[in-house]
């Protein structure tokens, strides 16, 4: 595994391997490897032959009052991971090489961007979408790799490959769990015991959410005031938000219908959480 934190020297590498027509696959991540990021890892091992992991700690995809400064980082941990999980190359710049101090340009998806996440996050997507276009831009992949757990995200970037023809296929890889259903997240290490504990809620609350509508609930609010319910239920876990969404638009929908999302952002202490589910309604 080799590992580069300038832009020239990992592109003279990457069109070598690229000259011999192997395929590239590219795990954009902020690091603090999980399961998640494992699973990432080979299932881009799998599809390619060469696969690229970046880790980067984005700041334009932070808030000022948000947890940039305190963002869990272990890069000698990261390393080995990535070369158990198999990854061939690892991308690792600091913030001087991402961004000149005369960064003027920022990549924005519309209405895509405006609910969920979005919504208690206004700035975020905008450099998420900048700093994936760079990173596209700099490893020139065939295909790139994204969880299911940041749903707004995935989805979002596949619009903005469609609609700038960036010439990269977007994977999406199912949310990895903790055995009692956890959604894996770099976060998940600020929590302490106790917050480790209540942070199931999310998930039992989507399950449960789930068991309704197998049982032939359409109504969107009834679906959303059952999880406010079991979640406002456990002290200390404050909803962002619970919507229920068309996987489209990413628009609330009154009856469920089609692809749906299920999405709910928590915060527990300081900690914000995020979980989802997807469903196929009838
Ligand atoms: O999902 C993440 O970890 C980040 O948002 C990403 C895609 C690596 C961009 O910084």
């Amino acid at each position: 595994m080799k590992v580069f934190s300038d832009i020239v020297s990992l592109r003279e590498e990457l069109s070598s391997l690229k000259n011999m027509n192997y395929k590239i696959g590219l795990v954009p991540t902020m690091g603090y490897l999980h399961e998640g990021h494992i699973s990432l890892i080979r299932t881009s091992k799998g599809e390619n032959d060469i696969t690229v992991l970046s880790i980067y700690v984005n700041p334009t995809q932070f808030a000022l009052d948000e947890d940039l400064d305190n963002y869990p980082t272990d890069l000698e941990n990261d390393k080995k991971v990535a070369k158990e999980a198999g990854a061939d190359i690892i991308f690792i710049p600091c913030n001087e090489i991402m961004y000149s101090n005369n960064h003027l340009t920022y990549v924005t998806v519309d209405n895509l961007t405006n609910n969920l996440c979005g919504k208690s996050r206004p700035t975020h997507f905008n450099g998420v979408t900048t700093i994936v276009t760079k990173l596209f831009n700099i490893v020139q992949p065939d295909k790139a790799y994204f969880g299911q757990k940041d749903a707004q995200q995935a989805i979002i970037i596949k619009k903005m490959v469609n609609d700038l023809n960036i010439p990269i296929k977007i994977i999406e890889c199912p949310i990895v769990r903790e055995k009692d259903g956890l959604a894996m997240s770099s976060r998940n290490a600020y929590l302490n015991k106790n917050e480790r504990n209540k942070a199931t809620i999310l998930y039992k609350s989507l399950q449960y959410a789930k068991s309704l509508i197998i049982k032939g609930e359409r109504n969107a609010h009834k679906i959303t005031s059952n999880i406010a319910n079991m979640i406002t239920k456990e002290s200390g876990v404050n909803i962002d938000y619970i919507n229920v969404v068309d996987v489209n638009t990413l628009e609330d929908i009154s009856i469920l219908k089609g692809n749906i999302l299920i999405a709910i952002a928590v915060k527990l202490g300081d900690t914000r959480l995020i979980d989802n589910i997807r469903l196929e309604v009838q």
